[in-house]
């Protein structure tokens, strides 16, 4: 291995040499001062433990037998100060014994008096490639778990899949025995989102919860590490269990707090240190730009909502016996779709297309309430609303998947509907179902030339035209299961057509 020549005096590997006499201490200096090490000495273990809290080592050389504090002492002390430190002891002949021993605790090596000076370098070189190695991997193993916490929480879109990979994540990575996820209501407080534990605690154990005034309060000068009585201190009622460590730190975008996530060890033994501190913040920091997206994302989805239910509205205003005609169809086309086992994305399309189905109608300029039937020429602008309907919510991008229900809700199986006169399974399944819907739905209702028709009428007028006006497969299911979702209305409270 080349001698460390290059490289800041800081990234040099630091050695201390400890022993009693001048001559050893002095030549393994030399040694070692030559390959490249920073080295220092000391005489005992007495001022060698006053060294070691000077300045930081990497390893620490020393002589078993020395006044004051002897070898195997000052071993215990920096296993127990400096656990990083490697440790080599130097014995005479007489003594391989106790340097065995001496391995058995922690020590890293020993090195049998006389030696050669080669190989105390050798021994060094040896062992702070090792713990380098043991570093790097260490640092490896927390990236790549980071990677892929980051990457599982940037790629949850809504609020609890982002909570839960958090919650999740900082229960194993940062081995804690219990995670709370507090977050920020809007309106200045902040509530319990979601509560993580190792099998530590019992199922239904409570450990009580933390105090959050008290915790922003502190949260206001960053993250917030305490131990034992001190971390009891920030929870709102005493907690049931000891609690041995505690980290919290913000959920921030910004300059806003947009929650807390805090960990908790029950463990007397595990005490968090700082890199557990600097893991969970970085998966928070991840969180929160996360948690931030799934707001907005949900915003957007209420918005588009919102948007869909006042255009479906509109609709319904324009003529008094259709009031709520969209939303009945909306219903009905729902279930017809779960029915037909449509996926969940589908179903979301079938409901908006069939909020929208009559948006057309907006621009047929004629009198929709107008009592008894339409005219041959009322009819045919009537004819148009599928049209105008498309071309209505065409410049409305995210709108674009409703279109083919509302364009083509009235097209016939057998093929003699409109505007296009498609046949068979050319019709897009969404406008096949939205017809029986919509059709089921205006014969139960009331008309300004007619009054609503009985259910058991409409069943077996859908029934008749199976295989001409609809699709046999989609009119079979909605009348096979049509009793059953009546039952579920009653149920609910919803008085469904007689
Ligand atoms: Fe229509």
């Amino acid at each position: 291995m080349p001698a460390l020549e290059s490289g800041h005096p800081e990234d040099r590997p630091r050695v201390l040499v400890v022993d009693d006499e001048k001559f050893i201490r002095d030549i393994i200096a030399d040694f070692l001062g030559m390959e490249g090490y920073i080295v220092r000495t000391a005489e005992d273990g007495t001022s060698a433990v006053t060294e070691l809290e000077r300045a930081r080592y990497d390893m620490v050389i020393s002589d078993l037998k020395m006044p004051k504090m002897g070898g195997l002492d000052l071993l215990k002390e920096v296993a127990r100060v400096h656990p990083d430190t490697l440790t080599v002891i130097m014995t005479g002949f007489g003594t391989v014994e106790t340097a065995i021993d001496a391995m058995k605790r922690g020590a890293y090596d020993y090195i049998l008096k006389p030696f050669k000076v080669e190989e105390i370098v050798h021994i060094v070189q040896r062992g702070l490639e090792k713990r380098r190695l043991a570093a790097e991997n260490l640092r490896l193993r927390e990236a790549l778990s980071l990677y892929k916490v980051s990457e599982a929480i940037a790629a949850s879109l809504s609020l609890d899949e982002v909570v839960s990979t958090l919650s999740d994540s900082a229960l194993s990575e940062v081995r804690s025995d219990v995670v709370m996820t507090w977050l920020a209501d809007g309106e200045g407080d902040f509530t319990l989102r979601s509560l993580n534990f190792s099998s530590l605690l019992e199922e239904g154990e409570e450990l009580g919860g933390l105090d959050p005034a008290k915790v922003v309060e502190r949260l206001a000068s960053g993250p917030v590490t305490e131990h034992g009585a001190r971390a009891r201190e920030l929870f709102a009622t005493h907690p049931a269990r000891q609690v041995s460590s505690l980290i919290i730190v913000p959920l921030k975008m910004r300059d806003r707090l947009l929650g807390f996530v805090a960990t908790i060890s029950l463990t007397a033994s595990r005490r968090f240190d700082e890199g557990q501190r600097k893991l969970l913040s970085i998966i928070a920091s991840r969180a929160a730009a996360a948690i931030e997206n799934a707001r907005l994302y949900e915003d957007l989805q209420a918005t588009f909502q919102q948007t869909i239910q006042s255009l479906a509205r509109t609709i319904d205003k324009m003529d008094r016996y259709t009031a709520g005609h969209s939303e009945r169809v909306a219903r009905y086309a729902v279930n017809l779709a779960r029915w037909l086992g449509l996926d969940e994305i589908q179903i979301e399309v079938v409901r908006h297309s069939a909020l929208m189905h009559d948006i057309g109608k907006i621009g047929c300029v004629m009198n929709l309430n107008k009592a008894g039937k339409l005219t041959q020429t009322e009819y045919e602008v009537f004819k148009r609303h599928p049209t105008y309907g498309r071309e209505i919510l065409d410049p409305i991008k995210f709108l674009g998947p409703v279109i083919p229900g509302v364009h083509l809700h009235h097209e016939r199986w057998d093929g003699r509907g409109y505007p296009l006169g498609l046949a068979g399974k050319d019709i897009p399944l969404i406008a096949r179902i939205i017809s029986v819907a919509d059709t089921y739905d205006a014969m139960t209702s009331d008309r300004a030339y007619r009054r609503a028709l009985p259910h058991e009428v409409t069943v077996s007028e859908i029934e008749r035209c199976s295989g001409t006006q609809f699709d046999p497969d989609v009119a079979g299911t909605f009348t096979e299961r049509i009793e059953m979702l009546r039952e579920e209305l009653r149920a609910s409270g919803v008085e469904p057509p007689e």
